[in-house]
């Protein structure tokens, strides 16, 4: 069997990956290729919302892998349209475009943006509005969409077309948006805010909603779009079916992917009709919306929009933070805060603490429990959606200790 460090030097060095190779899972659980057991607080990255070996994942994979795989989008096939019906049916959305990840999602909405900007505008540069610390993805449009400088360095030239504001803060946006829509800067137009609904990569900070009805205020005077990137916080994670239900604003067009399918990639930018202004041949994608992805994320969607399920989340989530605070008052010394929504939560740690989230992850992989960090001074919890109690306690425990060494 090959190491770890065999297994590195296959690779580009993109991934600073933990030592360890994990073999299978179930349910919360995951174990190694030595037999060692994992308690996952990870999710893959909030994305095995159902966990690992899902009888109702696996029972699609096996039906429709047997039935129907890929076509193209030359030819229409049922677990899409099915995907897309259900999307209209617990959305805002109207009209549905599918792809294979996050990024791509977004791509498509930078893309219908700006289609639907020339479209009113002219030839005027559409410009898009993002947040500071947002993560929006890796390629060239949302990398420089991403309101963080250490994912863009090194890969300049960026892309035209956005500017970056402060995130939760009103009148930095209004001060933006009143210069873009002066008079007499014709060659620039203001076309779209792109904002998560709770910061995810940037530090598990939930959106406020004044903010989030400011932009959405500001959007509709200026004939704008209001774009919510949904892909880590939507799906349930929040204790709603999509984060901006917790922040009672609907947007333009949203975007879905990490756990649409549990954990078989697939993404998807949903948008309203008066939006959805893209003609044949001007966008597309050779996987996206293939009948297997779409059939598993139908069987995903399925068991998270029952409202029984997202109550779930919505109780095991207020358990965890409830966990979390205790753990507040029992470490002054190294921790700050909490905050973040149903089952995606951050614990703040202090800057002046020597802690910080690669030393604490690394910790707690030695104790058996997969973490990830959101940034150097905050912990995210997005364990799978269908954690139990006992288990969020078994967690704590585990993190209880590993702060007391
Ligand atoms: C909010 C958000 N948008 C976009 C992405 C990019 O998704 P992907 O990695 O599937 O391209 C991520 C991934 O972490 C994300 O959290």
């Amino acid at each position: 069997m090959r190491t770890p460090s065999e297994i590195d030097a296959l690779f580009h060095t993109t991934y600073a990956r933990n030592q360890i190779i994990l073999e299978r899972g179930k349910g919360c659980r995951l174990w190694d290729t030595s037999g060692k057991e994992y308690l996952d607080f990870f999710a893959g990255i909030a994305t095995a919302s159902l966990g690992h070996d899902h009888p109702a994942i696996c029972e699609t994979l096996a039906k429709q892998s047997a039935q129907l795989m890929h076509v193209s989008n030359l030819y229409y096939s049922l677990p899409q349209a099915e995907l897309a019906a259900w999307f209209t049916k617990h959305s805002c959305a109207d009209r549905a475009f599918f792809c294979n990840s996050g990024a791509e999602a977004n791509e498509a909405a930078i893309k219908l943006t700006r289609k639907y900007s020339h479209a009113k505008h002219g030839s005027a540069i559409p410009i898009i509005l993002t947040a500071q610390q947002s993560f929006h993805g890796r390629t060239l449009a949302t990398l420089t969409a991403t309101g963080q400088t250490k994912y863009q360095k090194g890969f300049e030239p960026l892309v035209a077309g956005f500017e970056h504001v402060p995130f939760n803060d009103i009148a930095a946006l209004e001060e933006t948006v009143q210069k873009l829509t002066q008079a007499g800067k014709s060659e620039r137009v203001f076309a779209a805010i792109l904002l998560e609904p709770l910061q995810g990569e940037g530090g598990v900070t939930p959106g406020q909603r004044d903010y989030f009805l400011a932009a959405r205020q500001l959007c509709d005077k200026h004939g704008a779009l209001l774009i919510f990137d949904e892909i880590q916080c939507g799906m349930g994670r929040s204790g709603k079916l999509w984060g901006y239900e917790k922040l009672g604003v609907e947007p333009d067009i949203f975007t879905s992917a990490k756990g649409l399918a549990g954990g078989f990639p697939i993404g998807a930018m949903v948008a309203k009709e008066s939006v959805s202004v893209f003609q044949h041949g001007e966008h597309g994608s050779t996987f996206g919306g293939n009948p297997l992805a779409c059939a598993v994320a139908c069987t995903v969607a399925g068991i998270i929009g029952a409202s029984s399920f997202l109550e779930q989340v919505e109780k095991k989530g207020t358990e965890l933070q409830n966990g979390l605070t205790k753990l507040l008052t029992k470490f002054p010394n190294h921790l700050q805060g909490t905050r973040g929504w149903g089952l995606i939560q951050g614990l703040v740690l202090k800057e002046d603490s020597e802690l910080t989230t690669s030393i604490l992850s690394a910790r707690a992989l030695e104790h058996g429990l997969l973490l990830i960090g959101a940034g150097p001074k905050v912990v995210r919890l997005v364990p799978p959606l269908i954690i139990s109690s006992a288990e969020i306690q078994e967690g704590l425990e585990i993190l209880e200790r590993i702060l007391a060494q």
